[in-house]
């Protein structure tokens, strides 16, 4: 495949990086997830946004204008084979000479993209949907979950758990046993038709879906979202539970460890709220 390093694009195999590089040596840089569909992509701007604020938090500056991400990206699905991608953006504070914890001076920042093809869209029918069985435990990363750092150990650990049970993902609650988000997800409930979801704090990433499906539920006032602190025992006795994110869209939970969800089916306000985000994205 195409990708992207440092102002070329180049065959994957051609791409190369210092092993200097603060991103392997550390895992100190920032990342972006972005869907495109049929090469128009849903929530570029908010994407970049929320980019340059964590390489603002980190301090990292690069002198990309959003017309320049767009152009990558564009380039990107143009040069590749396939319909629907994932684009992945990737910034490091870059190499050094040296391995030292404190930020240097005066490196340029490596940046890396590529495309991975992403399958049809999720369809808004019960019978057919992708679901999840997922596993549930302690969230045991750092205090910065609000910065989408390229340093996934912490989530990579809890997203392996749940696969080692046989999951696809791993929901996660904090030490007071409230809800956080999932390891590469948000997560909303529904109870008795209202949905709920953990406000944004520092346990969180601001998912851009997630922000999306509230903007969508807000234009439709007969769906209350409310966002708000959710216990773990709210969350295995809800009707309905979802993971939100870019490649999953609104994603249907219909097993919490042993615990079935709901009927064990998708439920109707996930329908509904599917079926309202796939029109929202054309
Ligand atoms: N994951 N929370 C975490 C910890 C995530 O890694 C992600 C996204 C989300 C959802 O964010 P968004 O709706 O903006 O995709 C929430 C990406 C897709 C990944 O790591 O592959």
């Amino acid at each position: 495949s195409t990708v992207y390093l440092n102002g070329d694009y180049m065959d994957a195999e051609h791409a190369k990086i210092s092993p200097m590089d603060r991103g392997f040596l550390f895992g100190d840089g920032i990342y972006e997830v972005i869907p495109a569909y049929n090469g128009d992509m849903l929530g570029f701007t908010a994407h970049i946004e929320r980019m340059n604020n964590g390489l603002n938090e980190l301090e990292i500056v690069l002198n990309y204008t959003p017309d320049t991400w767009r152009i990558i990206c564009d380039q990107l699905c143009n040069k590749n084979q396939g319909k629907n991608f994932g684009i992945y953006l990737h910034v490091s504070r870059g190499a050094d000479t040296k391995r030292a914890h404190a930020y240097p001076t005066g490196i340029t920042p490596t940046v890396f993209a590529y495309a991975f093809e992403i399958p049809e869209q999720p369809v808004s029918i019960i019978e057919s949907a992708t679901t999840y069985t997922v596993s549930l435990e302690q969230d045991k990363r750092w205090q910065r979950c609000h910065i989408k750092s390229t340093a996934l150990l912490g989530n990579v650990i809890h997203y392996q758990h749940g696969a080692a049970a046989g999951n696809k993902e791993t929901i996660l609650y904090n030490g007071l046993g409230e809800l956080t988000e999932a390891s590469s997800s948000n997560v909303f409930i529904v109870k008795d038709g209202v949905i709920s979801t953990p406000p944004l704090d520092n346990q969180i990433l601001p998912g851009i879906t997630r922000w999306l499906i509230i903007n969508i539920l807000h234009s439709h006032s007969e769906l209350k979202v409310h966002e708000r602190r959710i216990s773990k025992e709210e969350l295995l006795d809800a009707d309905e539970v979802w993971i939100t994110s870019a490649t999953k869209e609104v994603g249907p939970v219909i097993k919490i460890n042993d615990t079935l969800i709901g009927t064990g089916k998708p439920g109707k306000t996930w329908q509904r709220v599917q079926s309202l985000f796939t029109l929202h994205k054309f």
